[in-house]
């Protein structure tokens, strides 16, 4: 029998409301500045530690951890983390170098046109070596595409991309993300380390802003 494995990932409609902010515990300061818990930060958990396994049968015994900033640290801490668990429990262990680099691409809730790599342009250290790239969400997939093309540049042995969040946008990027968590309407999402304009860092659960929360924390664009 054909027992292919299902990995998902988990489709979120559109026309899922979310939970009520009522019924969980988030900071007080953001409460004008939600509509909903929209993934609890407990799904997102058990979501993570799916995908950490995933990733531990496709690795052989090492790999290096690309972890995109600033949106993608939650991301992959707790992924790290669950492969290091995964790894304990079954006598797997995979060696797990952790890199970090860092993208900005987005003004108040619109993606900018350029991409721009922020500190360590220079990844010799990935030639040869086996990469997972980790990055909190993926819609067009145009930063995604940008990227790997300067990782290929110093020639990895094998990179996939493992993202949290991908948005059903038109010409949606599927192929490009090997590891997803949910795939989510064309919302703009904030938590667990989705920023918008660096506020709502410190939100454990992913959130759909609100029109208020939008408005105060607005940037004007600048040129600096
Ligand atoms: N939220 C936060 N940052 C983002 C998003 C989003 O929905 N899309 C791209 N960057
Ligand atoms: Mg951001």
């Amino acid at each position: 029998m054909d027992t292919a494995v299902i990995k998902g990932p988990i489709v979120i409609p559109d026309d899922w409301p979310g939970y009520s902010l009522e019924l969980f515990s988030y900071p007080e300061h953001y409460h004008e500045d939600i509509d909903s818990v929209y993934i609890p930060h407990g799904v997102i958990m058990n979501r993570v530690e799916r995908l950490a396994r995933y990733v531990m049968d496709d690795f052989g015994d090492s790999i290096v951890v690309l972890c995109v900033l600033k949106g993608g640290y939650k991301f992959c801490v707790d992924l790290v983390e669950f492969i290091k668990v995964l790894g304990r429990n079954s006598n797997k262990y995979l060696e797990t170098r952790v890199e970090f680099i860092r993208l900005k691409s987005y003004l108040n809730d619109q993606s900018t046109e350029e991409l721009q790599i922020i500190g360590s342009r220079d990844l010799s250290f990935l030639r040869g070596k086996s990469v997972l790239i980790v990055e909190a969400i993926v819609d067009t997939g145009k930063t995604m595409k940008a990227l790997l093309k300067h990782v290929e540049t110093f020639e990895p042995k094998m990179v996939k991309v493992a993202g949290l969040l991908v948005k059903r946008v038109p010409n949606m990027a599927e192929d490009l993300t090997d590891y997803v968590g949910f795939e989510i309407p064309n919302h703009f999402v904030v938590g667990y380390a989705l920023d918008y304009n660096e506020y709502f860092r410190d939100l454990n659960h992913i959130c759909v802003i609100s029109k208020i929360g939008k408005m105060k924390y607005k940037q004007e664009q600048s040129n600096g």
